[in-house]
């Protein structure tokens, strides 16, 4: 895990100086916080003119409450990189009116997008951010709803206020994205990973449809690897 974290955080960097004022969009949970962690440790400088937007958030609770994504991207990135709030769009999950919420941000995608660098997690049942398995996906940002594998995801579990939607960018704003980082971290996500690795694109898996997009770079620990490659992949052990 500590390599995959200094791995993603070099990626990272090494996507900031080739073009300073990047929009990345940044997933939550606990893949990334290693790698969110290194990149805190760095000068703040570097990230000048950087801008971020939030992926997902839990709809309904306060956006200062310790299982929103919001205040983990603040703790974990916004503060620590000393981005201000000109450059950090992000969904409110707190409010009265969700669809135009997800309106707001989509407005602000479609003057400001694409995402040159996406960072996401991979949901033990396949999701991308809340694009959860299902008949159909949805492209742009909506109010998703939200699967029983999401609704038992440690940020929230147990968690006294009923949270009963999701906000989240869609399919079309993540595979528009420039660059895609998928983080693939723990024994725990073996399953859906060879599910992802069998090729097989469908609604029912979000994650198989990065195999759509021409930039993706996947990192993983060692745990998740499988003893053989779909070919045409370039592996890098490193
Ligand atoms: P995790 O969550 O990084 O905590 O495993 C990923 C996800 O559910 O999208």
């Amino acid at each position: 895990y500590n390599s995959l974290s200094s791995k993603t955080s070099e990626l990272i960097m090494k996507q900031v100086r080739a073009n300073p004022q990047l929009l990345i969009c940044t997933a939550t949970g606990g893949t990334p916080s290693g790698a969110y962690q290194e990149l805190s440790q760095h000068s703040t400088e570097l990230f000048s003119e950087a801008r971020f937007i939030k992926l997902d958030e839990w709809g309904g609770i306060p956006m200062d409450d310790p299982g929103s994504c919001e205040l983990y991207l603040q703790d974990k990135l916004i503060k620590p990189l000393a981005i201000d709030k000109e450059r950090y769009y992000s969904l409110n999950s707190q409010t009265d009116d969700a669809e135009s919420e997800c309106r707001r941000i989509q407005s602000f995608l479609d003057k400001n997008g694409p995402i040159a660098l996406c960072i996401l997690g991979l949901g033990l049942n396949g999701h991308l951010g809340f694009n959860e398995p299902a008949d159909e996906l949805r492209p742009f940002c909506h109010v998703a709803q939200l699967t029983q594998t999401s609704l038992s995801h440690p940020m929230i579990v147990n968690h006294e206020i009923d949270i009963r939607y999701g906000l989240s960018l869609g399919m079309a704003n993540i595979l528009t994205s420039q660059h895609i980082f998928l983080l693939v971290n723990g024994e725990h996500k073996i399953d859906i990973f060879n599910t992802l690795l069998s090729q097989s694109i469908t609604t029912q898996c979000p994650a198989s449809f990065l195999w759509t997009h021409p930039n993706v770079t996947c990192i993983l620990d060692e745990s998740v690897a499988p003893a053989t490659w779909p070919d045409g992949l370039e592996i890098d052990y490193a």
